[in-house]
């Protein structure tokens, strides 16, 4: 029975981390989803089948109640609302983790003879320490979390809210929380007292997550959930030390894992580091598409017709979206006008920067929301070459992603910054309702340019009216 059940268990394992490696592409992505769900089926089974003295209305209950909240977010969640959703998943996992570990405490609370066996006695000197972890990491990633979805919900300020003597305060949190940990796993016997030590550490792991969370800008919570992601598996990971289940080890690692990996991504692809983005107070407002001509001399304005005009003879379209196609919720549009195109015997493209919206794969999402052939979609290292041999770029709702200023400009706050090179086009038409900068809050030198013209209005209304026009010519 034991050997079967690490077999069901490394099954999963395996299950998850081919279906990681599916995700990698597009094109496999579905499919991967699918292998991980399996893998964490297998899991979830062989759990209940092992553990035996299981009161299964329990498991029915939460199983009821964790997939209605889950059903109801999926379809009621908007996809710009997503960033906002992951965090309080992540949140949930961190506190989840933080539960099981207290609960295997109380568990076992009554072998602890009356006070005289230490922690590390009575389960092991292994697991004992990785309990005080769990409670550590999973509390701060909860109000983490939190304070990451209250920030981007706009439930709270988005903007930096620096303490004085933050980071000594978040030092002595983490050192008292951590001694609390070694004392309660090996020198603390008293049941009750080591009750009260871990209450108190897990009430140290809340504050420090709240003051981790709050000096950091609104606009760079992607990132900082990509972080808390990875945390919720490190939490995840220790609470499987705990349980002695090595699923839960190996399934907190990977998400430990990819949680760091995927955060470095974002901070590289923004040229930026961790420590910037952790410290920095950066991006903090987002475009209300309220901006004036402040800073711009000559720019170039079309109106969709004569955009209609150019388009209707173009052989190569690069669209290039960015955060505005998702406040727009343009992709559908953007989809018809790139079939619309390429029935005129143009061929079409879409540009992907790797941080263009609000969070990892934005655009991608988007655009398979419309049905755009994954075939269509082209990385920035890929697509760049092929600006220079491009008759027309579209830049929908992108701003940051296509700023020159980035290339040529040293003293740019996104100096540095790999960049979509739609200025190389023949023509750029760039379409936002107005000169707004966009996250970064700096101006960008390309509405400037000689080949870029402006079209000014919402992204959706914008690609109807040119859809209008070409279908009419
Ligand atoms: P942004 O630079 O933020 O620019 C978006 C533009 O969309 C704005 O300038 C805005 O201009 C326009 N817009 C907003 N609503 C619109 C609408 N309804 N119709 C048409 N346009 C609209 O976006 P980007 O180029 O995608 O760059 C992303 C930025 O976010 C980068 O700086 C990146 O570093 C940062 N960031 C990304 C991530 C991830 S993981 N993607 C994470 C953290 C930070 P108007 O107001 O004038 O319309």
């Amino acid at each position: 029975m034991q050997t079967l059940e690490t077999l069901a268990y490394l099954l999963s394992a395996v299950l998850f981390i081919f279906g990681l490696k599916r995700m990698a592409k597009v094109r496999t992505a579905r499919q991967g989803n699918l292998l991980a769900a399996v893998g964490m089926l297998v899991a979830i089974v062989t759990t209940l089948v092992a553990t035996r003295n299981i009161d299964i209305a329990w498991v029915v209950a939460g199983l009821v109640v964790g997939s209605l909240i889950g059903a109801f977010a999926a379809v009621k969640v908007p996809m710009t609302g997503m960033p906002e959703m992951v965090a309080l998943f992540n949140g949930s996992g961190g506190i989840a983790s933080a539960l099981v570990a207290l609960a295997y405490y109380f568990m076992h609370q009554g072998a602890f003879s009356g006070g005289r066996l230490t922690m590390a006695e009575v389960f092991t000197a292994g697991s004992a320490p990785t309990l005080a972890l769990s409670l550590l990491v999973g509390g701060v990633t909860f109000t983490g979390s939190v304070v990451a979805y209250a920030k981007l919900a706009g439930k709270i300020t988005g903007a930096p809210i620096l303490l004085p003597g933050r980071h000594f305060l978040n030092l002595a949190l983490l050192a008292g929380a951590l001694l609390l940990g070694v004392l309660a796993a090996f020198v603390v016997t008293s049941p009750t007292l080591m009750a009260v030590l871990l209450a108190v550490l897990l009430l140290a792991a809340f504050l420090l997550g709240v003051m981790l969370v709050i000096p950091i800008g609104g606009a760079d919570m992607p990132v900082v959930i990509s972080l808390l992601n990875s945390y919720s598996g490190i939490a995840a990971s220790m609470t499987g030390f705990v349980l002695h289940s090595a699923v839960l080890i190996i399934c907190g690692a990977l998400v430990g894992a990819a949680g760091l990996i995927l955060t470095n991504l974002m901070c590289k692809a923004m040229n930026r580091s961790l420590a910037n983005v952790l410290f920095g107070g950066f991006g903090t407002a987002d475009s209300t598409g309220q901006g004036g001509k402040e800073g711009y001399t000559t720019v170039k304005e079309a109106s969709p017709e004569e955009a209609a005009m150019i388009l209707e003879d173009a052989q190569s379209v690069i669209i290039v979206p960015g955060y505005g196609l998702a406040v727009a919720q343009a992709q559908h549009a953007c989809k018809q006008l790139g079939a619309l195109l390429e029935e005129r015997g143009a061929v079409v493209r879409y540009a992907i920067h790797p941080v263009a919206g609000r969070m990892p794969g934005h655009m991608n999402v988007l655009l398979a929301e419309a049905d755009v052939p994954y075939e269509q979609l082209v990385e920035m290292d890929e697509i760049n070459p092929e600006f220079q041999n491009t008759d027309v770029a579209i830049v929908l709702g992108a701003n940051d992603v296509v700023n020159p200023a980035a290339q040529k400009d040293r003293t740019s706050p996104i100096w540095g910054m790999p960049i979509l090179r739609v200025f190389e086009a023949r023509t750029v038409y760039t379409i936002k309702r107005s000169l707004s900068p966009g996250f970064a809050g700096i101006k960008n030198e390309l509405f400037e340019y000689e080949n870029n013209l402006m079209v000014f209005g919402d992204a959706k209304a914008v690609l109807l009216k040119l859809i209008d026009e070409l279908q009419e010519s």
